[in-house]
């Protein structure tokens, strides 16, 4: 019998899932996500041909469930974004924060490290990457790379693409014309992001909470938006110490607008709120 999604899950089950969604990610499941679980995880059973919830657990526990985590945790987590999301950022990071660092930079031709470090599907990342390649249109010894890093493979394989939905490409004409491809015949409806950009932006899997970051160190700005909030204050502590220890001195981290460095220890310099700087 394959259950319908709205069976409920025994507590027993859902503490169990909550608990190894916490462990891999930090991510938390207050009591009041029940029922999106169910909802999500019905679709997900079904397709595994599993009768139940603690069958599901099971599978999870086993040597072969390894790959199911990950699967779980795309499931449980919130990956909305958008292009030049609290566009705010975008234009202190443009007017403020790159001057400042190509003028500290000069020739010295190390190019500017850029992390988008919870980049969801792209959107993101190839925000920035617009924001730099328009900042080096203007500064030609500028060279700069951004690193893109989600914990979902499935949100990292739309942002490897690049390809979006016209209507959900929310950016400036001019950019939208040097940096997108329209899609024609099956991709009409849609565009992708130009190769010459993409070459620009290096995607790969990262959790915040694992033992060492694949990104270089020393980095000149890192964006780390709208994820903390789904964090416990230790793991925030955590993480931010971890960010803090990855920025140049003299580089910055920008968050979300909803999150705030409240309670938290830390010797950064307030840019403009959510904006903070590693002072040298
Ligand atoms: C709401 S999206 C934010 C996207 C983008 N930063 C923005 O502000 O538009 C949150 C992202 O954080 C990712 N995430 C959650 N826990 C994570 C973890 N432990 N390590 C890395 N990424 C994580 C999710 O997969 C999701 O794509």
């Amino acid at each position: 019998m394959v259950i319908p999604p709205e069976q409920p899950l025994s507590p027993q089950a859902y503490a169990f899932l909550a608990n190894l969604v916490y462990e891999r990610s930090r991510i938390q499941l207050g009591p009041d996500r029940q029922a999106l679980l169910t909802g999500r995880l019905g679709q997900r059973l079904r397709s595994l041909g599993l009768a139940g919830y603690e069958d599901y657990c099971r599978l999870l526990e086993s040597r072969q469930g390894e790959e199911e985590v990950g699967s779980l945790i795309d499931l449980v987590s919130t990956n909305h974004t958008h292009f030049f999301r609290e566009s705010e950022h975008f234009a202190i990071l443009a007017d403020r924060v790159l001057p400042r660092l190509a003028d500290r930079r000069g020739a010295s031709g190390r190019p500017l490290q850029i992390w988008s470090a919870a980049a969801s599907s792209g959107e993101e990342p190839y925000t920035l990457a617009i924001v730099l390649a328009e900042f080096a249109r203007q500064r030609p010894h500028v060279t700069w790379q951004v690193h893109a890093s989600d914990i979902s493979n499935r949100m990292l394989a739309r942002c490897r693409l690049g390809i979006y939905e016209a209507e959900k490409v929310a950016v400036p004409d001019a950019d939208l014309r040097r940096y997108f491809l329209r899609g024609f015949g099956e991709r009409e409806g849609f565009y992708r992001v130009r190769p010459e950009l993409r070459r620009h932006v290096h995607v790969q899997h990262v959790n915040l909470f694992q033992l060492e970051y694949p990104v270089p160190a020393g980095l000149d700005v890192i964006f780390c938006r709208n994820v903390m909030i789904y964090f416990d204050q230790p793991s925030r502590q955590e993480l931010l110490d971890r960010l803090v220890a990855m920025l140049a001195p003299g580089g910055v981290l920008f968050m979300g607008h909803a999150e705030s460095l409240i309670g938290l220890r830390h010797r950064l310099r307030t840019v403009w709120p959510s904006v903070y700087l590693r002072p040298e």
